[in-house]
């Protein structure tokens, strides 16, 4: 029976090893858009003076425990904790906030010069539960303000550095939420007022919202389930109970975002899913394709985290960025990365002497500054000439038996069909000349 055959054939186990759960291989052909987003990311870091910071990809898990927040589901489910030969328990890092305020105080950043602006990209690392734009193993893109004061317009250049970001990378429909969840005077009242709502509710809460009513009330607004999204619609606005300072503060944000032209939606059951913010909390979303993924930059200001760590009060605000799902936008919105492609040749040749003056050619150009691809491997001149289309070169340079003895070399337009031969000694002056008649 071949049908039973196929089905047990499909159970077999693969004779090969795979990447472990919701961690994935970067192939050469998503390194465009990896190396597109790294170039500009650190343009912007440049442009707007934050200073790039490398932290290791393990800390002591307690580092975690402490800032992150001891309920929240980073800490409760989905770090990956490990215990040293020496006894040390280190987790790898499932954010980067929390490891940059550690440097800042290890380091006495603060004495070098206030604020602190920083920047970092890497990996981190957190069991979830892998579907699109979720994964174990993502990286992010993070700019963080440390020090100095609270001053709002932090919060506002923390924003429109993501702003800037997503626009650079010509992602459409971004949709920027913003909120503000009080500080340490306001929210406490603002929970209780959540709690006494909810005690309403509870028996139509789902199972994690009625925990959550007891430990971490706030989260109760983060709730995606259809009967718990219902009684959210009715909760206490979180804006009308800010105090006089968190209100100005948060006005004063908005206003700087119209003054900048940054669109944005007040939603004020935004709340975030880590327990250091206060005051400023905002997500990016793209809308249309791409919506399904989730935020893009994520973040806020955490004015109390340097004290959760045995600091100073030290104002802080920040936010951080998931490469992948930057990727997977530009996907779904069919983003060309272009342009890389243009300034570039392709060498080919046409017969076994060709090759041989093709390989030098080629070192000659690279020595000259000039991007080259080769398929020099293959034999047809067709089969050469398809890798170029394939790879979008718009030049290639051709070398023949009657080349070689001419001392020339055929350039042909690969868009256009037309071609010229020009002398060899010519070829690297030429090729300079087309390019700058294009620019
Ligand atoms: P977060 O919201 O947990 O915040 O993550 C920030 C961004 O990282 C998300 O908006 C998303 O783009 C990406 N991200 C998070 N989890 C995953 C995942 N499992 N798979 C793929 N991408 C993911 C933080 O991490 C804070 N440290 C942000 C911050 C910086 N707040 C202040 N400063």
């Amino acid at each position: 029976m071949p049908l039973q055959k196929k089905k047990n054939k499909s159970k077999e186990p693969s004779r090969f090893f795979k990447t472990p759960k919701g961690m994935h291989d970067i192939l050469p052909s998503d390194q465009p858009y990896w190396d597109r987003i790294d170039r500009t990311a650190r343009e912007l870091a440049d442009f707007y003076n934050f200073g790039r910071i490398e932290t290791p990809i393990l800390e002591f898990a307690d580092l975690f425990h402490k800032t992150v927040g001891e309920e929240t589901d980073i800490v409760q489910k989905e770090m990956y904790v490990l215990k040293t030969k020496g006894g040390d328990i280190l987790a790898l890092r499932p954010e980067g906030t929390a490891p940059v305020a550690r440097a800042y105080l290890e380091h006495s950043l603060g004495r070098v010069s206030q604020p602190q602006k920083l920047f970092y990209q890497g990996p981190m690392f957190r069991h979830e539960n892998p579907q699109a734009g979720r994964y174990r193993q993502f990286s992010q893109i993070g700019f963080e303000i440390i020090g100095g004061s609270n001053d709002p317009i932090y919060d506002t250049q923390i924003i429109l550095v993501f702003h800037r970001l997503l626009e650079s990378l010509k992602i459409k429909n971004a949709n920027l939420k913003i909120n503000s969840i009080g500080c340490r005077v306001c929210r406490p009242l603002y929970k209780r007022q959540l709690q006494a709502y909810y005690k309403n509710h509870e028996k139509n809460l789902c199972p994690d919202c009625v925990w959550r009513l007891k430990i971490n009330p706030l989260r109760l607004l983060d709730c995606k389930r259809e009967t718990c999204e219902k009684i959210k619609e009715k909760t206490p606005n979180v804006l009308d109970k800010l105090c006089s300072m968190c209100s100005t503060h948060f006005k004063t944000v908005l206003e700087y975002l119209d003054e900048l032209q940054v669109p944005y939606t007040l939603d004020n059951q935004l709340v975030r899913g880590l327990d250091y913010y206060s005051r400023t909390v905002f997500e990016i979303f793209a809308e249309g394709p791409g919506r399904e993924l989730g935020a893009l930059p994520g973040g806020g200001r955490y004015d109390y985290l340097m004290e959760l760590l045995g600091g100073h009060l030290t104002p802080a605000v920040g936010g951080a960025c998931g490469i992948e799902r930057l990727i997977a936008v530009m996907k779904a919105q069919d983003i060309k990365l272009g342009a890389k492609s243009s300034r570039r040749v392709f060498v080919a040749h046409a017969g076994e002497m060709a090759k041989k003056k093709c390989l030098k050619l080629v070192e000659d150009l690279r020595g000259a500054g000039i991007a080259t691809s080769e398929g020099l491997a293959r034999e047809s001149l067709t089969a050469q000439l398809k890798i170029a289309d394939r790879e979008g070169v718009p030049i290639a340079l051709i070398l023949g038996q009657r080349e070689i003895y001419e001392e020339r070399v055929i350039i042909r337009d690969l868009r256009t069909g037309l071609q010229e031969t020009v002398p060899l000694h010519r070829i690297v002056e030429e090729i300079k000349r087309r390019w700058r008649d294009t620019q």
